[in-house]
């Protein structure tokens, strides 16, 4: 399979998000990232179902929705109507996770699990055959255009290798950090998904550092 390229609105310019979002309709990018935070789990407070609505209506490709939020079991069934494709909770909010995937997978989305920088790979042992996606997170989450932790790569390769050996379908996605410059050793590590935020859309030309981004390691060798 070819890797997923996912913008992250929230590096977008929000003045203009009718543009943003059609320049990923135009573009290589194959979902669009949407970070939902609440200031309690993050320190940091962006929006909600409202603007996943509006980018419904305006995104032709798969919307990503990132929870980053306390109790996202409250607002599954919220996030699903306002037209996320995927829901991704963190697990260090979830304390009944195995529940909460299936209440997600229950309402017809993909569901997701994000692991903070903390958290090792082995935390996913009991959970990984219900994970459609696991969002490794690179950076601390809360705030975009943070320096990617280096410490994921082989954290990406324990997961690799847990989804080889427990035969999942599980996409692994990375976020945080991402860009031209390490695209390639995060894909060589196992990624399937590359979340992009300033890399995409402080670019002089997003679309084309999408087209790049989404070129990279045509012939990369996994690690199997
Ligand atoms: C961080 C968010 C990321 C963020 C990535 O908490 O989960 O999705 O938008 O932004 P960049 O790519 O700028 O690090
Ligand atoms: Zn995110």
């Amino acid at each position: 399979m070819n890797h997923i390229i996912a913008p992250s609105l929230l590096a977008a310019d929000f003045t203009r998000l009718a543009d943003e979002i059609q320049m990923v309709n135009d573009s290589q990018a194959d979902w669009l990232h949407l970070d939902v935070m609440d200031g309690r789990f993050v320190p940091n407070i962006t929006f909600g179902m409202l603007l996943i609505d509006a980018a419904k209506q305006l995104c032709t490709k798969p919307l990503d929705v990132h929870l980053m939020i306390l109790e996202p079991e409250k607002y599954v069934e919220q996030f699903r109507e306002a037209g996320a494709d995927t829901i991704t909770v963190h697990l260090e909010a979830s304390p009944h996770l195995h529940r909460t995937l299936q209440q997600i997978k229950a309402t017809g989305a993909k569901a997701g699990v994000a692991i903070n920088p903390h958290t090792p790979a082995s935390s996913l042992e009991d959970i990984i055959e219900l994970a459609d996606l696991v969002c490794v997170m690179s950076v601390n989450p809360g705030f975009g255009g943070q320096k990617f932790i280096y410490n994921t790569i082989p954290k990406i390769r324990r997961i690799k290798d847990l989804i080889t050996v427990r035969n999942t379908e599980t996409l692994i996605e990375v976020d945080g950090g991402v860009g031209l410059h390490n695209a390639e050793k995060i894909l060589q590590a196992g990624a399937d998904v590359l979340v992009a935020g300033s890399s995409v859309f402080k670019a002089n030309d997003p679309a084309d550092t999408v087209a790049r981004l989404k070129d990279i390691g045509g012939e990369i060798q996994r690690f199997a």
